[in-house]
């Protein structure tokens, strides 16, 4: 729960790296989490070192976190063998994203900073993230997460808010 109470956007980072045990273990964090009939269904794309994902970021305009983030992990489906386990071959999108959370989660967890970077359904960023990975149409491209040492400290907001929850079915209520 602290992690998740902790977790916040950063968007610049020191140069401090981010550890080989560090990246395996949010990439352990990514695999633990749920997938539609546990179809496990993703790849991860690790990159090393500050600037990394240099097409995504001339297309992407919030993009600017990579320009420090000293590691970046792009999250992805691989469609072929989403058409075996998924029929409607759609349900990537909230494992991806499940798996994405994950990681943010345990960067949080291990005092790294971290930031969503949406890429689909935006057809500019997978058309760059295809360039470059090398990425075959096959392979879906959900986000791109900077990681790093955080620049400076940030607090994350309470934003829980009573007024978006129904108890039992929907009631229309006054603005
Ligand atoms: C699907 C998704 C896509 C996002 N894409 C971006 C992005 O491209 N660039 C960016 O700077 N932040 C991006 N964010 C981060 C949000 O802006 C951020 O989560 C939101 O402002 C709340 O702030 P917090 O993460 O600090 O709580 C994205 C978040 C989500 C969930």
């Amino acid at each position: 729960m602290e992690a998740i109470f902790k977790r916040c956007s950063v968007r610049k980072y020191t140069e401090e790296p981010v550890t080989d045990k560090e990246l395996e273990q949010l990439l352990r964090a990514a695999m633990a989490a749920p997938s539609a009939k546990n179809s496990q269904n993703w790849l991860y794309f690790v990159q090393k070192g500050q600037g990394s994902l240099p097409t995504l970021q001339e297309v992407h305009p919030n993009a600017f976190a990579l320009q420090t983030a000293t590691a970046a992990i792009v999250v992805c489906a691989d469609k072929k063998k989403g058409v075996q386990t998924d029929p409607l071959n759609d349900w990537w999108i909230q494992d991806c994203s499940a798996a994405t959370e994950n990681i943010l989660l345990q960067a949080a967890d291990l005092g790294l900073g971290s930031l969503w970077i949406g890429v689909w359904p935006d057809p500019k960023r997978v058309m760059a993230l295809r360039k470059d990975l090398d990425l075959p149409e096959h392979i879906l491209p959900l986000s791109a997460i900077a990681l790093g040492h955080p620049a400076k400290e940030k607090e994350n907001a309470d934003r829980f808010d009573p007024s978006k929850v129904f108890y039992g079915k929907y009631q229309a209520r006054e603005d």
